[in-house]
């Protein structure tokens, strides 16, 4: 069932676990995360970046895709349809062709310009019923074809980004997208629990959820982050049950070209995966 990510959230902070954001690439992606959802019994936010957005033909293609499959599907339990790190007009875009909810990165501009532009699309979103996200502090790591390193949000910019009626709030306190390096500082808890501190109960998100450690996961959850972002670890894990596939030749017996075979080991992998975070994130049985 389609709807926005408020309540999922609220929920999320309450009982003290966090919901997992997947980012989807293809029908294999959105399938394998619906139907994972809905075997664990997981809320689900499915994210799609302004890239995954184009290379799928479009947002209203990737609108009319997640819901005729949450449709025909029979998934019961709740999903949001969620832009990841948009522009000011990829927001306008997905509110136009009817996602559930968006995301809005004004971390690059200065903070004056992303209070105004995050101030127009929360009212643009609620007047949709759409649920918004907004970032303060860049995440590093390879965004947009960016590799930064993970930068820490000031917590009063952060107050002053909450204060404008968002949903959730995404802030960086050291994580990044991608694999992390070898010589990772880690999360800055520090900053986490001093950004709890200015905006209360406002749901907090982590992104570059792939490679953080459970320790880190468990403690970020108790200091009030109830989203966590997830897309380099499906990648991977798709990609090396289906480079596994190809090493075992199994293209090459019978029918084994066929993408519905082909393409199977990459879908179970994905699977697995998300059912891993939702057993660590403690999303599942909560839908
Ligand atoms: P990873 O690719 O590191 O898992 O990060 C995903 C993310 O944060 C999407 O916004």
């Amino acid at each position: 069932m389609l709807v926005n990510a408020t309540k999922m959230l609220k929920d999320a902070l309450k009982g003290h676990y966090a919901v997992p954001q997947i980012n989807i690439n293809n029908l294999e992606w959105t399938k394998a995360a619906l139907l994972t959802a809905e075997e664990e019994k997981s809320p689900i936010i499915l994210g799609v970046s302004e890239g995954a957005g184009k290379y799928m033909g479009g947002f209203k293609t990737v609108r009319e895709m997640v819901f005729s499959l949450d449709e025909s599907l029979n998934i019961k339990v709740p999903v949001a349809l969620h832009l990841d790190h948009g522009t000011f007009e990829g927001c306008k875009k997905c509110v136009e062709v009817g996602f559930t909810s968006i995301m809005y990165d004004g971390s690059h501009s200065d903070i004056t310009e992303n209070i105004e532009n995050t101030k127009l699309l929360t009212e643009l979103a609620h007047s949709k019923n759409m649920s918004i996200e907004a970032e303060v502090g860049a995440i590093g790591g390879e965004e947009d074809g960016v590799i930064g390193k993970g930068e820490c949000a000031d917590p009063n910019e952060c107050k002053m980004i909450a204060d404008l009626g968002i949903d959730f709030l995404a802030a960086g306190i050291g994580n990044i997208h991608g694999v992390y390096p070898p010589n990772w500082q880690g999360l800055s808890f520090d900053t986490l629990e001093e950004i709890k501190n200015k905006v209360g109960d406002m749901p907090l998100v982590l992104h570059g959820g792939t490679g953080i450690s459970k320790d880190m996961i468990k403690k970020a959850i108790d200091l009030g982050v109830a989203k966590i972002n997830v897309n380099t670890e499906c990648q991977i894990a798709f990609a090396k049950a289906t480079r596994k596939y190809i090493e075992d030749k199994k293209d090459l017996e019978g029918k084994g070209f066929d993408p519905r075979k082909l393409l199977l080991p990459g879908f179970e992998a994905i699977k697995s995966t998300v059912k891993e975070k939702m057993e660590l994130f403690g999303s599942n049985g909560k839908a």
